[in-house]
């Protein structure tokens, strides 16, 4: 064993030696030092999962984010001994060990490095806690950038910063404010071109580095447990964001209900008020799908009760509610009030499914409902009982929930004391290790219980912490933000930074938690908004008594939000689409422009636009009076939404941005599709779908995903996965379609409306049946023409 010189007894650093044998088992291999084991699994071609016993014994291979369903896909491997390094290659990568000190460079095809240890692995031993601090670090490439770790309210590329994991009550949190609510340890690294990905699976307090410390390095340490990481190439950043969510799994389509709009405030109450709230959205003809109940809805902030005074009879109010088209989605959280005449607090007691400290007590603490306790949900009895009450809350047709304060959080003292005992699935361990882990436990068990019991409902749950892999089964948001601007762009990074690691269901709280936005801050802030995944305002305006609702702030703002409430229904489809993206491959909702133009230097350190989807780019206001905003369109060609301007991307552009607008801009090629107007989903049965087609001389694919948007008949076959393609050139757009999947849509037909068209068209041409265009076909520079949803083909000439 070799060790660096210490700065005091406490922190010698401790680095493998030489190895002195190695060996293969199927797809694993191990490699000896004197002391370490270094133990390499080849996942596929592109992932390699690298595990060090610092002493020679293996922790138990356990993961909480790692999908179940993930298995080796390799077979093509090999290993060859070369002068100073093993070297295992795949089809696509190369991983050099290195014989002297263990330490791993892996390179490309064509020989690049793509990374490379620098110190490597080491470690310490901690000996005021026990067991070891675990590092690693990888040396900085020139000119590399680096992404990911959550939630983190900061510059989406995190190059010379240093950030934690230690998921944390932060109300009214501020920019850099470090850490934050949810603990995602995955980056990204760019440079020269190539994307990968680190995954660094360790659910104690860690440490991501990425030149801060030492301008040479990047490096991520744990407090605690093991070096366990999975290194992801790429090399595209894209297909790194598509392999790590497959890694720790992908989500399962939601309701389509959820991805329309929601509004929420702290609280709604009585139960007359939340009917008057409803019935506001609906006279003022305001699109809105869901109202949430925040913690006033309960008996004395006791969680699965309501409130006796306020909430008389909760059935009848989500009946009601749900007659005029609302869910209703109800808050729990994990603090169970102390009282001996509760009944979740007698079962749990009884059953002893509550943490309990080092010497035996249970951790009590106080949160809303004062002093409580809080289920072990490391304990799989305990996740059990957890999921099976919701059935009361699906009986009482509540259609969705929503997980708060489970960092956890505890007032005054922040959260639980490090000597907390948890289950961890049959490891007992400290806090230290459970903490990080305790709010994603909580949401898997609060989603388990909502699946099954609103059967053949599909489930919505939010959560505000988790770990990597949440989103298998929850949505998530950025927490209690201010109503300022700098938190509109905070909320527009930190929902894109969520969707690159691995979290695309997200949103923010709409003009602001905690303060009162003006209108402008509001509509701006809701404008961004429409094209986040999670679409919702929620206020902290009972303590100010500050309306925060779409009318809240006169005509003309709620004539905006009417407009942008209107765009987000018109584009379920695309958002469905896109949604369906994500869960089939992987692929994030939200897109940085790094992560559609990483050749493209000029889209490393810019964050003020993203992608949703294959083909919009927004780029929010997020400024007060702003007339006009600066968009970096990325190469290739971009129409201005809002009248069909042509830009050439690569460069610049300067966009009025009056109030009643955001820079939108469609890609070249697209086909959008489009709902008609509605306020809620299943207001109506669609007949008639709009497909937006955006010309471009280059060939353009799109695809269109469609189901029943609730229930589970898309597993057997009940979808439409319908893909068009536009060839077009100086004479003719041609569109084509296919399709695959069985489910009869209500929709007869397609009302194509060509954008861009460069020339005069006088016919059109439906699978071989040729049509004259009439004057009604015509707008300026479009093309509109009504077919029969079976067509495979259109021209038009
Ligand atoms: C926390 C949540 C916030 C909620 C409040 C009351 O601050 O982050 O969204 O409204 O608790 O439940």
């Amino acid at each position: 064993m070799q060790t660096i010189v210490p700065e005091n007894k406490y922190s010698i650093k401790y680095f493998p030696d030489k190895i002195q044998k190695w060996e293969k088992e199927g797809n694993f291999f191990y490699f000896h030092t004197s002391e370490t084991i270094l133990e390499v699994r080849i996942i596929s071609d592109k992932v390699i999962r690298f595990r060090y016993a610092a002493d020679g014994i293996f922790k138990r291979d356990f993961s909480y984010a790692v999908s179940p369903e993930l298995k080796e896909s390799i077979i093509a491997f090999q290993i060859t001994e070369l002068e100073d390094v093993f070297q295992i290659s795949t089809s696509k990568i190369n991983v050099l060990v290195g014989k002297e000190d263990l330490k791993i460079t892996i390179t490309d095809q064509s020989g690049q490095v793509v990374n490379q240890d620098e110190m490597g692995f080491h470690w310490q031993y901690y000996l005021l806690k026990g067991g070891k601090i675990v590092y690693c670090s990888k040396q900085i490439q020139e000119g590399e950038s680096f992404f990911g770790v959550g939630d983190k309210p900061t510059e989406l590329n995190l190059r010379s910063k240093r950030l934690e994991n230690f998921g944390t009550d932060s109300y009214g949190f501020k920019k850099d404010t470090d850490p934050l609510y949810k603990n995602i340890p995955f980056y990204y690294g760019l440079h020269h071109g190539i994307g990968y990905g680190i995954f660094f699976d360790n659910t104690f307090r860690t440490l991501f580095d990425f030149g801060q410390e030492r301008p040479e390095a990047a490096s991520y340490w744990a407090r605690g447990g093991q070096m366990n990481y999975y290194f992801i190439y790429g090399p595209q950043l894209l297909e790194v964001a598509e392999q790590y969510t497959r890694l720790t799994g992908t989500p399962e389509l939601p309701p389509l209900w959820a991805l329309g709009y929601q509004q929420s405030r702290w609280s709604y109450f009585p139960d007359t008020r939340v009917k008057e709230i409803a019935q506001e959205f609906r006279s003022r003809h305001l699109p809105c799908d869901a109202i949430h109940l925040d913690i006033d809805y309960m008996e004395g902030f006791r969680c699965f009760t309501f409130s006796q005074e306020n909430f008389p009879d909760p059935a009848a109010l989500t009946t009601e509610l749900a007659a005029m088209g609302f869910k209703t989605v109800a808050i729990i959280d994990p603090g169970i009030k102390v009282d001996p005449d509760y009944w979740i607090y007698q079962q749990g007691i009884e059953k002893g499914y509550f943490c309990k400290r080092a010497d035996g007590a249970l951790m009590e603490g106080d949160v809303w409902p004062g002093k409580c306790v809080f289920p072990d949900f490391t304990n799989p009895d305990v996740r059990k009982w957890w999921s099976q009450l919701f059935k009361k809350m699906a009986d009482l047709g509540i259609r969705g929930i929503w997980n708060d304060m489970n960092e956890p959080a505890v007032f005054e003292i922040g959260t639980f004391p490090e000597d907390v005992r948890h289950d961890y699935d049959g490891d007992n361990c400290s806090h230290r290790k459970a903490h990080n882990i305790y709010g994603h436990l909580m949401s898997m068990a609060t989603a388990e219980g909502v699946k099954k019991h609103l059967m053949p409902h599909r489930p919505f749950v939010i959560t505000r912490s988790c770990y990597a892999g949440a989103q298998r089964w929850t949505s998530v948001w950025t927490g209690d933000n201010l109503a300022t601007w700098e938190h509109l762009w905070l909320a527009s990074v930190m929902v894109q930074r969520l969707s690159i690691s691995g979290i695309s269901f997200a949103g923010s709280d709409i003009g602001g938690f905690i303060g009162e936005p003006d209108g402008e801050l509001y509509i701006r802030w809701l404008q961004l908004a429409t094209f986040h995944p999670f679409m919702r305002t929620h206020s902290a305006s009972n303590e100010t008594n500050f309306d925060q609702d779409p009318w809240s702030f006169g005509e003309k703002i709620e004539h905006i939000a009417r407009k942008f409430l209107g765009l987000r229904y018109r584009l379920l489809p695309y958002l469905y689409t896109t949604f369906w993206q994500y869960a089939a491959h992987g692929t994030p909702m939200l897109r940085p422009l790094c992560f559609v133009a990483q050749d493209d230097p000029e889209t490393h350190y810019r964050d003020d636009a993203f992608m949703l989807g294959d083909h919009l780019l927004i780029s929010p206001v997020n400024q007060a009076a702003m007339k006009s905003k600066d968009v970096y369109l990325p190469r290739g060609e971009w129409y201005y939404y809002w009248n069909d301007r042509k830009f050439e991307g690569g460069e610049t552009v300067t966009i009025p941005t009056p109030l009643n607008e955001i820079p939108l801009f469609v890609k070249a090629g697209a086909v959008i599709p489009k709902y008609p107007h509605m306020e809620y989903v299943g207001e109506k049965r669609i007949i008639e779908m709009t497909l937006h087609v955006y010309y471009s001389d280059q060939a353009a694919h799109s695809i269109l995903y469609e189901d029943a948007g609730d229930n589970y008949g898309h597993l057997e076959g009940q979808y439409n996965v319908i893909r068009f393609k536009q060839i077009s050139d100086a004479n003719q757009v041609r569109l084509k379609k296919k399709y695959i999947g069985n489910f009869k849509s209500d929709y007869l037909r397609y009302r194509i409306i060509f954008h861009g068209v460069p020339f005069e068209a006088t016919e059109y041409v439906v699978d071989g049946k040729v049509r004259r265009l009439g004057a009604r076909n015509f707008a300026v520079g479009t093309v509109k023409v009504v077919v029969d949803r079976v067509f495979e083909e259109i021209i038009i000439r």
